[in-house]
Parts: structure tokens; sequence; C-alpha cells
């Protein structure tokens, strides 16, 4: 077996996989977030290493696995959190996630610093996710903690050192810092000299699949597993879900809706230049890319409408007769700009809305509309890919937005491309345990891994007639950001 750790913002989640890609266990184990003031998102690394240790012990002993049957594990992280440690390895302050918001001046200050340069070097814009403007915000709040860092690491990085004693940081997860020379695989000496920051802050790069030592006894023996299990470095989630898609060569895109939307789509040219519009980051395969585009409010649209409006209905019950509804929900159109939007507009403070109501349309009306709006947000990503050159007939969905068939067929009809289901679908978790295979050597490449892992289950191709109807209500669409941005400022 191999194990995948997904170190994700609420839980951490183990699974077990054998040789034929079968999940054969998993366990999730949750953790508290932490906002202590307005816009702050922040967690205990502690807890982190804690709950990872005792869902790999409840992974092994709830399921009577045998400890010498593990081969190795390997981690899928969320992105760009900050983790400041000092000379001992000890967490200097709660760790400052991807989502915190407090960075804006940061970030004013990184573009206003670096200019070009950033895109250049970095590949993506300052956005108050990403870990460098956190470095810079314990700088000027928090000097004295700054001064006694030895290092900074990732979430799941900073699991791995506490499991390992190794440090490390894998490419994929680097790209999210924005200090990553990203084409050049190094860390930019330009961009940390331009911020007073010593080189000595960054731990050593290394590939996703490379190994990064075993499990400390002590640790082996609280989390029921051999000290020899072999601890390889994993990737940021994005690039483990990609993984786990099967997105590993050119010409394959993902559509993933959670909470968040995202497209990605794999990418060998790094001196494609997409003015900072979508992100760019490197893939966990070797000296590979991948670009993506995120839709801040997805699957959370879609929960907040149910939430507001239908608190005693299931999803299954708002949902049960959205097929019945033709498409364009009856003239209402919704924009899903809840909490501001990224791609294709960086705008934080951009809200959403509802436009067409007729007295006559039901709750289920809303319902579907939800459910287009969401969609148009995501072909607005796959139009950037597809005005680069990429072509995109077919996408591999995933997440909630896979798990209905009326939604599934809509992405096809508005996405104007093939859309395939997989069979047993494990996001990021199972990116992390094909990586974890790869590394133990049981496949040449992650592409082998892929095709004997993953398998398709259904796929939906467009309806010329409802992908013509929507072609139309996309436009209309995509002119209502410009003509409602005046509400919110
Ligand atoms: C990506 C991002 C999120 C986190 C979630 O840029 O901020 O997808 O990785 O874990």
């Amino acid at each position: 077996y191999v194990i995948g750790v997904d170190l994700g913002t609420s839980a951490v989640k183990t699974v077990l996989v054998d040789r034929s890609g079968k999940v054969v266990a998993e366990h999730s184990e949750s953790y508290p977030l932490s906002q202590p003031k307005p816009g702050y998102s922040e967690q205990r690394p502690e807890d982190w290493v804690d709950k990872t240790i005792v869902s790999l012990r409840r992974l092994m002993e709830d399921n009577r696995i045998n400890k010498g049957d593990v081969e190795g594990l390997s981690f899928s992280g969320q992105m760009h959190g900050l983790v400041l440690v000092d000379q001992n390895g000890n967490a200097l302050r709660p760790a400052i996630l991807w989502n915190d918001t407090r960075t804006t001046p940061q970030c004013r200050r990184i573009e206003e610093t670096l200019q070009e340069k950033l895109l250049g070097i970095a590949r993506n814009r300052a956005l108050e996710g990403f870990t460098l403007p956190k470095i810079l915000w314990v700088q000027e709040h928090e000097p004295e903690v700054l001064e006694q860092a030895a290092l900074f690491l990732l979430p799941k990085d900073y699991v791995r050192y506490r499991l390992t004693g190794e440090y490390a940081m894998d490419y994929s997860d680097a790209a999210g810092t924005l200090l990553l020379d990203v084409a050049g695989k190094a860390w930019s000496q330009d961009i940390l000299a331009a911020f007073d920051l010593p080189a000595s802050l960054c731990p050593p790069l290394v590939e996703s699949f490379d190994q990064c030592g075993t499990l400390l006894p002590a640790v082996a023996e609280q989390a029921g597993l051999l000290a020899e299990t072999k601890v390889f470095a994993g990737g940021a989630d994005n690039a483990c879900g990609a993984i786990g898609a099967g997105i590993l060569e050119e010409g394959q895109t993902m559509c993933s809706i959670g909470t968040s939307g995202v497209v990605l789509s794999y990418e060998e040219r790094k001196s494609l230049d997409f003015e900072g519009k979508v992100h760019f980051f490197n893939h966990g395969e070797k000296d590979a890319y991948y670009i993506m585009g995120v839709t801040l409010a997805a699957g959370y649209s879609l929960t907040w409408f149910k939430d507001t409006f239908a608190p005693d209905v299931s999803f299954d019950e708002l949902l049960s007769g959205i097929a019945d509804i033709p498409a364009g929900s009856g003239g209402l159109l919704f924009t899903p700009y809840i909490v501001g939007e990224r791609t294709p507009h960086p705008d934080s403070s951009i809200r959403g809305s509802f436009i067409g109501m007729d007295a006559g349309h039901s709750l289920t009306h809303f319902a579907r509309s939800v459910l287009e709006g969401i969609t148009f947000s995501l072909r607005e990503s796959i139009d950037i890919l597809r005005d680069s050159g990429k072509k995109i007939d077919k996408v591999i969905s995933i997440g909630g937005g896979a798990k209905n068939e009326t939604w599934l067929q809509m992405q096809a009809d508005v996405f104007n491309a093939e859309i395939v289901k997989l069979e047993s679908e494990q996001g990021p978790a199972m990116g992390a345990a094909m990586l974890a295979a790869y590394g133990c050597g049981w496949f040449p490449s992650l592409q082998e891994c892929a095709q004997a892992f993953l398998r398709a289950s259904r796929s939906y191709s467009p309806n010329p007639e409802t992908a013509q109807q929507y072609e139309q209500l996309y436009k209309l669409y995509r002119s209502v950001y410009g003509a409602t941005r005046e509400l919110s400022e």
C-alpha cells in the first residue's frame, strides 16, 4: 500500500491505496481555524501534526492494516500558508493561511517594488493569499519574530518535517510563495534582495516525487507505521488534484468545483505569458506547469443560496427539479461574485447579482440559475486558456460539481466541450498517493500510474442547440460585471 495525506484547511484526510489504485480505507480528522481579527485566518501548526498522526493511526488500526504492508506516503497541502520556524524547528507563531486577507498593503508594496519583474520571475500577481505578502506583514508588524526565524515552510512541509526531521519544499508549492523563479526552478535572489530577506530563510527545493527521508521512530510508533516507511515530498493541493485527475499531458484540462472552482490545464511551454490573468505554477510532474483560473465562490454560491433561501431542504431536494427547467432558467441570470472574484476579474469588492426575476419564478429556477452563473464564471477561465491557443475539447470534472448529472451536462453545454467524470474520485489525496506510488517505483512514470489507477465512468457531450443558447446568454453574463461594478465602489 501507499498512503496519501491531504492537509486541507478544515481537516486532514488520509487514504490507503493498493497497487491497483483502489482506495482500501480512508480517515479524516478536523482542526479549528481561528479568526482573531476580521480578515485574519490562522491555524496552529501543532494541530496539523497531531491530527495527521491520529489520522494515520486510525487509518491503520481501524482497518487492521499490517504495518509492514505500507511502503510509502506523501502529501497534498493547502497552499501559500506561512509557517516560520526557529533554529530548533519550533513554529514561532500561528500559521497565516491562504484565505487570510490582511496583506493588501504588502501586496501593493510588492507590485510597486518589483513592477514587471514580478510577473517575469514569479509568474503571478501579488495576491493577499500568497506567502511573500505574509512574510512582509510579519517583517512590518512582528519584526522580532522574523529575526528569530531560521526558515519559512508551507503547511504540509512543516508536517513532513515533524514526521521525518528533514526540511524540504517542492516546486509546486514553492511556486505559490512569489519567491520562486518559476521557470528557472530556483529561489529568486532578486526578489529576496528587494525585501531584505536572507536566502537562508528558504528551505531546500525538491521534486514532488523525491524521497525526503523516512519516519522518525517516535512518530512511526504513534502513527502505527514502521520507521522504514518512505516519505515523499508531495505537492500543492491543486497540483495533487491535477495528478489525481490524470492531468499529466498537454491538452488535458480539469474543472474542479468545491467551495471555490478551478479550471486547470497542463502546460509545458514555460514561456507562455498570461499577463497575470491566470495563475501559472509548477506542476508535480517534472519540468511541467499548470495554468489555473479560480472562481472564488463556486460551490460556496450554492451553499449560500440554500442556507439563505431554502435552509430546510437538502441539496438533493433543492436540485431535484432543475432538469425540468430549460437552459437559461426562464430569463434569470446569476453572477457568483458574493465574496468578490479572482478570474478573470481580480476584484475583491465586486458583488453578485440576480437579474431578470419574474413573479412566476420558483426556487428551482433560482437554483438552476445559480449553477449556470457558476458555470459561466468558469467558462471565462476556459476562454483565457483557449485564447492562448490551447485546444480544450475535453474536460475532466471533479468535486461537488461532478455529483449532479444536470450540472455535468450544463458544463458540457456551457464549455462546449466533452465532460468526463471519473469512476472513483479522491481528489488531491489520490494525487498524493500517486506521488508515493511513483516514488516507490511501482510505475515507470506518473502517467502510467494514472493509467493504472484512474478510470472514466461517464462522459457528457455538448448538445449543439443548448450550447448555442448558452453562447448567447454567456455574452450577456460577461457584460454584467462592468454594468454592476459601480454598485460595489
Ligand atoms: C490556490 C488557493 C487555494 C488553496 C486551498 O491559489 O489559494 O486553492 O490551495 O487550499
